[in-house]
């Protein structure tokens, strides 16, 4: 079977007459510091070795052409007649709004994008698919942009075009991962420090569930609202604080009675992810792996019960997670209510244990779930 780029590149050549440049844009993990990102936290994610190739050439019409090789569906569209459509189309016009709402120009050009990384899986596909868009545009057409700038910008398209409030962690990871490394970033002002995360005694593996989330369903900016409005709770009771990051679990069990039960569940959690990913970018520093595993089961135990974005699928891969010793970590993974755990699993034993698990899995849900290894990658960058 051809890989990806192949099929992308074979693709462009069958479909256009121009010459394109080839660019990957990986897909996302996230260790630790889930659903804070848009609180202001600090979250661990990494680039991964799976993501979206977008083959791009600027052609001399006044029109952009799109391929999606993985869903065999095209787009056509003048580039001065932006305007939002549906699914996955949004994604890329979205990224074209953006870079024409900060005053660049967009010439025509021919696309074709694909990937090996799975849709509504919590892998972030859609910030591979906005951040390669954008990258690619700012080498054709020379806006000068940095990657920063650029994980912004991607972000503020998510916002406007499929409508998701999301925050700047899957941006971020695409544009700044590095190879075997987490970014311990700080969402709050984006600081940001690479830690060495080597794979030689675990694996990261990925289950997934193959229950399809969908993060423009309403439930993840639902959440986001909670969270602000526990936030104006809280900053009138302690009026010192400035952000999550100045409150602490004690905080909120202090001022509960005068939350409502769902707005102290969501900032319980938020306030003690918080604590937890800085505890464990300790441990991963003094590389105490196992102690971090342990906060991974804590993250997944807050998200399951105090923010209520887990499945039963989730919940039963964590549960037969926690009955092998080998398997030191695991959590649900990205915005929940279906997608992948990621677990951190001794690399003599995951092909066994995940067969086991797997089989399990079949036998409560009849489904198929898949399992990944993970291998933690630079952010987008220009294939030569
Ligand atoms: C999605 C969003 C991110 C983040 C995660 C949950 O992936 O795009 O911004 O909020 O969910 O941590």
């Amino acid at each position: 079977m051809p890989s990806s780029s192949e099929r992308v590149l074979t693709t462009f050549a069958a479909k256009f007459t121009t010459t394109p440049r080839l660019y990957f844009a990986p897909g996302r993990i996230n260790l630790i510091g889930e659903h804070v990102d848009y609180n202001d936290g600090f979250v661990m994610p990494a680039a991964i070795n799976k993501g979206i190739w977008y083959a791009v050439a600027p052609n001399t019409t006044n029109t952009a052409s799109f391929y999606s090789t993985d869903l065999h569906e095209s787009l056509s569209i003048e580039v001065t007649n932006v305007h939002k459509m549906d699914g996955w189309k949004n994604y890329v016009l979205g990224i074209m709004d953006q870079v024409q709402k900060a005053g660049y120009v967009i010439g025509g050009f021919d696309c074709v994008f694909g990937g090996n990384l799975p849709v509504g899986a919590g892998m972030s596909s859609s910030a591979a698919v906005e951040c390669g868009l954008l990258v690619a545009l700012n080498d054709l057409f020379q806006y000068g942009l940095d990657r920063v700038t650029i994980a912004k910008m991607a972000q503020k398209a998510e916002h406007t075009y499929p409508g998701v409030q999301c925050g700047i962690m899957d941006m971020f990871a695409n544009m700044m991962g590095k190879m075997d490394h987490v970014i311990l970033l700080n969402c709050m002002n984006l600081d940001f420090k690479y830690l060495p995360l080597p794979l030689t005694e675990y694996s990261i593996i990925l289950i997934n569930t193959k229950v399809h989330h969908s993060l423009a369903g309403s439930a993840y900016n639902e959440r986001r609202n909670e969270c602000a409005e526990g936030f104006k709770i809280l900053k009138l009771l302690v009026p010192e604080v400035t952000s999550w990051q100045d409150l602490s679990r004690a905080d909120v069990e202090k001022n509960k009675a005068q939350l409502p039960e769902n707005i102290y569940k969501r900032s319980l959690y938020v306030t003690g992810e918080i604590e937890r990913t800085l505890k464990a970018s300790k441990h991963l520093e003094n590389h105490e792996l196992k102690q971090f595993g342990k906060l991974m089961f804590e993250t997944h135990e807050g998200l399951s019960k105090l923010y209520e974005v887990s499945c039963p699928e989730l919940d039963f891969l964590v549960e037969q997670a926690k009955k092998f010793p080998a398997i030191i970590g695991s959590r649900l993974m990205g915005g929940g209510f279906g997608g992948c755990t990621i677990n951190l699993i001794k690399i003599s034993e995951w092909g066994a244990i995940t067969q086991t698990i797997l089989k399990e899995y079949k036998a409560a849900f009849n489904i198929d779930a898949e399992v990944y290894d993970m291998a933690l990658s630079d952010g987008t960058y220009e294939a030569v």
